[in-house]
Order: C-alpha cells, then structure tokens, then sequence
C-alpha cells in the first residue's frame, strides 16, 4: 500500500481562489489536490488534503496523520503566527512536516513574520503561489523516496 502525505489546510484556505487573488491567486484547493497528487503518484505516494476552519480539527488530523501519514505538509494560515497547540501537536509526529504559505509572509505585515510551525518543519515554501504545494510534494518524495 501507498504511504499517504496529509496535506493539512487551516482557516480560509477554502476560500482559496476566491478571496483576495491578487495575494492569493485563482487557483483552488481543488487544484492544489489535483496537482499534488501527480507529483505524489510519480513518487509512488498518495495524498490526503484536508482544511478546517477549526484549530481542534487541525490538531486531531496532526494526531491521526501519527499513525496513518508518512509525511505532513501543513499551510496553517493565520494559525502559524498564534499556535503553540499546532507546533506541540506537530512535535509529537515523527516524518517529515514541510510548511508552506501561498504568500510570501516576508514581504507582508510584521505579524506574519513569525511562524511557531517554522520550529517544526523541515522546510518552508512561501510565495511560490499554490505551485509551493506541489514543490513541497516533490521533496516529501525525496525525503521518503
Ligand atoms: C497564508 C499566510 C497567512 O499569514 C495567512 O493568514 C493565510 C494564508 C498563506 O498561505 O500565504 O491565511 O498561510
């Protein structure tokens, strides 16, 4: 059986598309799915995305992703600057975790600047646009290749 990558979404990513395209662009979850799981298929992986509005339900994918992801990309959205939660729960998952931003935080206010998950991922992507998923995807294959 395929290792699974969970590919974890936090609040207003299922706005994605949608909401302020001009930060965020035109592309949908839908999209990140379907080109994520192209590149996952070429490294014999398979992939599981998921987006809640909700920190608990985040928390308990990061639970659940112990014994059923081999590896977890993770875009928290505003939950990457304020959660501990997210990054204790992150800390108790033993693959690798990649971050990812759609933006580039960097570029953005100073509340964006820092991450908690940052203490966590192995790697972070931001400002490659929905494209950083599928980039994170290609190096979860390298790293569990
Ligand atoms: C984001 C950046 C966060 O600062 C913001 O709160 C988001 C999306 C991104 O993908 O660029 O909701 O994580």
């Amino acid at each position: 059986m395929s290792k699974t990558i969970y590919i974890i979404n936090g609040p207003n990513l299922n706005l994605l598309g949608k909401r302020q395209p001009e930060i965020y662009g035109h592309e949908t979850l839908a999209d990140v799915e379907r080109q994520c799981a192209g590149v996952a298929q070429g490294f014999g992986l398979a992939v599981r995305l998921l987006q809640s509005n909700r920190e608990g339900e985040l928390i308990d994918w990061i639970h659940e992703a112990r014994e059923k992801a081999a590896g977890i990309i993770i875009n928290p959205g505003a939950f990457t600057h304020t959660s501990i939660a997210i990054l204790d729960a992150l800390n108790a998952f033993e693959g690798p975790v990649l971050e990812v931003h759609v933006s580039n935080v960097h570029k953005r206010e100073s509340f964006r600047h820092h991450s908690y998950v940052s203490m966590r991922a192995d790697g972070v992507l931001a400002g490659f646009g929905v494209e950083g998923y599928a980039l994170a995807m290609r190096r979860m294959g390298s790293l569990l290749g």
